[in-house]
């Protein structure tokens, strides 16, 4: 679990003062910020010290292997050691922030750690400050990238955060859209966690909370307001440790399969395999529709059309590898439910 957390609007303001104890002699904190925040406001906002450094993470695409293991030699070559590192966007900031830290102590390449538990040895100081709410990669025991071979977590005890700042103000103003895909992460995890075979009553009491908040902001409220984005960023903190304990599911199953071949982003991905996941999750995609249509929101459709059938292979390889997922999904036996063929089907419907 995360070892401190602060929350509330304007907690931003403390950042100086929280990360004061992390100093390690004049080995500087490395600001790793989502590049949307180039020339705005927030950069102003970074309390930099002594050799200090904001750097600019590029998320237009989600974070690779490749990158993580440049980013942080780059690092090492310039400061030797840095006193910690401080991710501060979406999802794909946090979680690069995360890869990083840990790059920053252990050998050879992040690729060699997606997985689970194969991370030995912790990272350097790490803190996380989202500015988009609902993946949960704040408080979450992974970070989801993708190598060579596959979209997987570096899955590990050493992989959370040591800080989380959730300031609800740093998500005012996200574009309509953008919220709310990240925002049906967190839905969706829950859905996935609760109608899982993993779930326990850890899990439930988190799944159940988020879910809770999830609604009141998609389904009760008739417009986005301040209360939105403070629900909205502890549904997605409630959202992250329903799943620290259980697993995602199904529609993250395929999901991953469609990021890693045409490179969907994560919510959008979740958010085109959620609508025709009816067999499995029938209440929660009846109410996932619903939100859908109450918050104007298109999703895309015919995504697969026309791809060979190589591609449809190697999404169907990627999507079967996540076994916790389809087990946490339908059972021990999940091999004799999901088929490749049934798999195949799905993904021609998207
Ligand atoms: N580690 C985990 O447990 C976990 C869980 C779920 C998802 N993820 C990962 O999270 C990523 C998805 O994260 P996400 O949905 O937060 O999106 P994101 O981080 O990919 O960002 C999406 C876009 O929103 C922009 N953005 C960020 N903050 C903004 C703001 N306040 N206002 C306007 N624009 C803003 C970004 O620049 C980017 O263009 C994926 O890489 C996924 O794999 C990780
Ligand atoms: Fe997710």
């Amino acid at each position: 679990m995360v070892s401190y957390v602060v929350y509330g609007r304007g907690c931003f303001n403390q950042l100086d003062e929280i990360l004061a104890p992390r100093r390690i002699s004049d080995a500087p904190m490395i600001f790793l910020l989502d590049h949307f925040f180039e020339n705005k406001p927030l950069v102003n906002r970074v309390p930099l010290r002594g050799k200090d450094e904001i750097i600019f993470a590029d998320v237009t695409h989600e974070p690779k292997t490749k990158q993580v293991d440049e980013m942080a030699a780059t690092l090492k070559e310039r400061f030797g050691t840095i006193s910690g590192i401080i991710g501060i966007g979406g999802g794909s900031t946090m979680d690069l922030a995360k890869a990083v830290g840990l790059m920053m102590t252990n050998p050879g390449s992040s690729a060699d750690y997606q997985g689970w538990d194969l991370v030995k040895v912790p990272g350097v100081y790490k803190a996380g400050i989202p500015t988009l709410s609902g993946t949960g990669a704040e408080v979450s025991r992974t970070t989801v990238l993708t190598g060579p071979v596959r979209k997987l977590g570096m899955n590990s005890d050493f992989t959370t955060f040591d800080q989380i700042v959730l300031d609800p103000e740093l998500t005012a103003n996200a574009p309509a859209n953008q919220r709310f895909y990240t925002g049906m992460d967190c839905y969706i995890h829950c859905i996935e966690s609760l109608e899982g075979t993993y779930l326990n009553e850890f899990s439930k009491s988190y799944g159940a909370k988020a879910l809770e908040l999830c609604r009141e902001v998609f389904v009760e409220k008739s417009e986005w307001d301040e209360a939105c984005d403070d629900k909205l960023m502890m549904a997605s903190y409630a959202g992250g440790m329903s799943i620290a304990y259980s697993q995602v599911g199904v529609a993250h199953a395929v999901s991953y399969g469609l990021s890693y071949l045409l490179g969907t982003k994560h919510g959008i991905g979740n958010c085109i395999v959620m609508n025709h996941l009816g067999e499995y999750y029938p209440a929660g995609v009846q109410e996932f529709k619903a939100m859908v249509e109450k918050n104007g929101i298109e999703i895309p459709t015919g995504i697969c059309k026309g791809l060979p059938e190589e591609a449809f292979d190697k999404m169907i390889g990627v999507s079967m590898g996540m076994k916790p997922l389809w087990e946490n999904a339908l059972g021990k036996d999940w091999e004799k439910i999901m088929t490749r063929e049934k798999l195949r089907d799905l993904y021609d419907k998207l």
